[in-house]
């Protein structure tokens, strides 16, 4: 089993569309081993997009993430870093497909709803930067025997 960072962002708590964004990533058959609702700090918002440091969107990108509160995951399942990224969509929610997260609820590239980890050695970074190891849980889900 795959673990991958998934965060709604603050377009999508204020929004009020917490639940159908979870509600996506369970029914896909997505297993939620941790989550938290938090404020990023400045700090930890330049760790996390890191990689965008250069680009001319990251000051815009750095104050949106941490305008208001978001909600962190660790989310794990077969292959769940690229499922992931499927049901979520392209960066870009006016061209995303529909159907996807981004592509059913945005307009804008800098309100895109959800972040969601792009490789292995991101997903490990990223869980990381927000969560302890005590922090994710394991469990066992009765529908499993469904799911695969
Ligand atoms: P990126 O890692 O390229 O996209 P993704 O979230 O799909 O992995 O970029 C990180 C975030 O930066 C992206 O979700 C939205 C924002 N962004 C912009 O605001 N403008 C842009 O032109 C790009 C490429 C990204
Ligand atoms: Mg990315």
């Amino acid at each position: 089993m795959e673990r991958t960072f998934v965060m709604i962002k603050p377009d999508g708590v204020e929004r009020g569309v917490i639940g159908e964004v979870i509600s996506r990533i369970e029914r896909k058959g997505l297993k939620i081993v941790a989550m938290k609702m938090m404020r990023i700090s400045e700090e930890l918002a330049q760790k996390h997009y890191a990689e965008h440091k250069e680009k001319p969107f990251f000051g815009a990108l750095i104050s949106y993430i941490t305008s208001s509160p978001v909600v962190a995951m660790v989310v794990e399942g077969k292959n769940a870093i690229r499922v992931v990224r499927t049901i979520v969509g392209a960066t870009n929610p006016a061209e995303a497909n529909p159907g996807t997260i981004r592509g059913d609820f945005g307009m804008d590239v800098g309100r895109n709803i959800i972040h969601a980890s792009d490789s292995p050695e991101s997903a490990k970074r990223e869980i990381n930067l927000f969560f302890s190891p005590e922090e994710i849980l394991d469990y066992e889900r009765a529908i499993d025997k469904w799911i695969y």
